[in-house]
């Protein structure tokens, strides 16, 4: 089945509501996604959206909130974009009717989480800001925006401009080409490929490498963030949001200790990066980890989703402690995209987690990331809006000779082997061990006999194959990178971004500039 429409956006979080949102207004929209509409980081959310919005917070706070978080590995004039644009589009949203949470004196509520300097996290039904904010978005959208849910995109097409024009999908019925003037990635990140994670279980990275394989660049890969506490009872079960500790929580061991204190000037609300590998260590050495919730008010009205999630898996709250350990939770690396979304292939725009503006550096400032979505959507559907045009050439230029290309790990083994080697802590050993059981990248493999759930595989594979080179070619420690072998950062590695494009890795001294460092340029192993 073939369709050809003006904008397809892959994905269905709230980057991708945004765009659509405001593209309805001149385009007719399709979205297609994976799963369903709940089935996203977006929809997960729980803190909030991070925005100046008292009188008392300043947007230049909030930027360097976001720099000192990030260990300053950013595009500062994108940081400065998202910061300034997000206050005044959180503003407006507030305005017109969302539902964000307010205090008994009718004044909006502001949370406070990790390395924020200020309360400045808007939230809604306490612990529910993602699910409340997507069927916000969801409820609004127009007759001319099609869901089309249980898609996944497999392949995107190139026409012989090297311009985007369509992308083949896998539904439950068979297979379906869609074409478009624009096709937008939106498709989050890749935190299912390890063990644990806070992530929907089948985020594998598809997007970046989707775009990989279509000859878009790819960077910072190396920068995974992990959230030090997702609830865990034999196993993870999801996210016990950072605004516990902001109203409270603390991080104890099975003694009672406080685990963070003498850590780091901010103690429990310390970056994340920083608090992640605290909980690491502990539970490396074999020790279990908590938050001691005496002290939050109201946990079960301030957390209902939490405090949920914690009875389903028979915690008692009574008790005061959460148990808790560290998982992956957020790719701050992704294919190169500028302000308005654009990547290096023409027509393809990527926004959201999928994609790499610069604005997390090493390591995002908590609740940056609902508010990325809004931002860069809306940059994005402007853009379009104003200088969009339709294509005329749908015809996929003739693929090149295609090449099998075979996982050699399961889903499983694979999660558990990126946990181990590419995980919290990496070394050059661990890198090189993981690098070694993953086979060589093909840039033109032929899926056409194989299964979604194949497919997805060998996403998976290609996905940690970018993460274990990048990871392996920054040789210091910055942010969420720790390398246990070279714990320091390096000044030589400052503003050093490893960008992978059409089978080669380059390093370079800006995010947009094709300025690589000629010694580092080499092929991907
Ligand atoms: C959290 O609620 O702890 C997560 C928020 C975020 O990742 O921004």
């Amino acid at each position: 089945m073939k369709m050809q429409t003006d904008i397809l956006i892959l994905g269905g979080g709230i980057a991708a509501l945004q765009a659509a949102r405001r593209l309805s207004m001149r385009f007719e929209v399709h979205i297609i996604t994976k799963a369903d509409l709940t089935a996203s980081s977006s929809y997960k959310a729980q803190g909030g959206i991070a925005a100046v919005i008292a009188a008392s917070d300043h947007t230049s706070l909030h930027i360097q909130d976001t720099l000192t978080a990030g260990e300053y590995h950013h595009h500062e004039e994108n940081v400065k974009s998202l910061v300034e644009y997000g206050s005044t589009a959180v503003r407006k949203l507030l305005k017109e009717g969302f539902p964000a949470d307010h205090s008994l004196q009718g004044e909006i509520s502001l949370g406070l989480e990790g390395a924020h300097s200020h309360h400045r996290i808007v939230h809604a039904g306490g612990d529910a800001t993602g699910k409340n904010l997507v069927d916000y978005y969801v409820n609004a959208l127009p007759k001319n925006v099609h869901i089309h849910t249980y898609e996944f995109a497999y392949e995107l097409l190139l026409n012989g401009a090297g311009e985007c024009c369509g992308v083949r999908v896998k539904t439950k019925a068979g297979e379906k080409t869609y074409f478009a003037s624009y096709i937008i990635l939106a498709t989050g990140g890749a935190g299912a490929l390890y063990e644990y994670t806070s992530n929907c279980p089948d985020s594998y990275g598809d997007g970046i490498a989707l775009a990989y394989l279509a000859g878009a660049a790819i960077t910072d890969m190396e920068f995974i963030q992990f959230h030090p506490s997702l609830l865990y009872v034999d196993r993870v079960h999801g996210l016990i949001s950072e605004a516990v500790r902001g109203a409270g929580g603390k991080f104890i061991d099975e003694d009672g200790h406080a685990v963070m204190s003498g850590k780091h000037p901010l103690g429990d609300l310390a970056p994340r990066h920083i608090t992640a590998y605290e909980m690491y260590k502990m539970r490396d050495q074999g020790k279990s980890v908590f938050i001691d919730i005496t002290s939050v008010k109201n946990f079960n009205d301030q957390f209902p989703t939490i405090a949920k999630l914690c009875r389903n898996h028979g915690v008692n709250l009574s008790a005061g402690r959460i148990p808790i350990a560290p998982g992956s939770h957020f790719l701050m690396g992704g294919v190169i995209a500028n302000s308005v979304g654009e990547t290096t292939i023409p027509r393809l725009l990527a926004v959201g987690e999928v994609a790499c503006t610069g604005v997390h550096g090493a390591n995002r400032l908590a609740s940056n990331s609902l508010l990325e979505g809004i931002v860069f959507g809306e940059s994005l559907a402007v853009h379009l809006l104003k200088s969009g045009t339709a294509q005329s050439d749908f015809i996929p230029a003739s693929a090149s000779k295609k090449e099998s290309f075979q996982p050699c790990l399961t889903k499983e083994d694979l999660q558990r082997e990126m946990s181990a080697h590419v995980g919290i802590v990496r070394s050059e050993h661990s890198l090189s061990k993981m690098l070694s059981k993953l086979p060589s990248l093909t840039l033109h493999p032929d899926f056409s006999c194989k299964s979604r759930e194949e497919i997805e595989l060998a996403f998976m594979h290609i996905t940690a194959a970018l993460i274990t080179n990048a990871a392996l070619s920054r040789p210091e420690s910055r942010g969420a990178h720790i390398r246990l072998d070279i714990s320091e950062k390096k000044q030589d590695w400052e503003q050093r971004w490893i960008v992978f494009q059409e089978g080669i890795m380059k390093v370079r001294n800006d995010l947009y500039e094709h300025n690589q460092i000629k010694e580092h340029a080499s092929p991907i192993l």
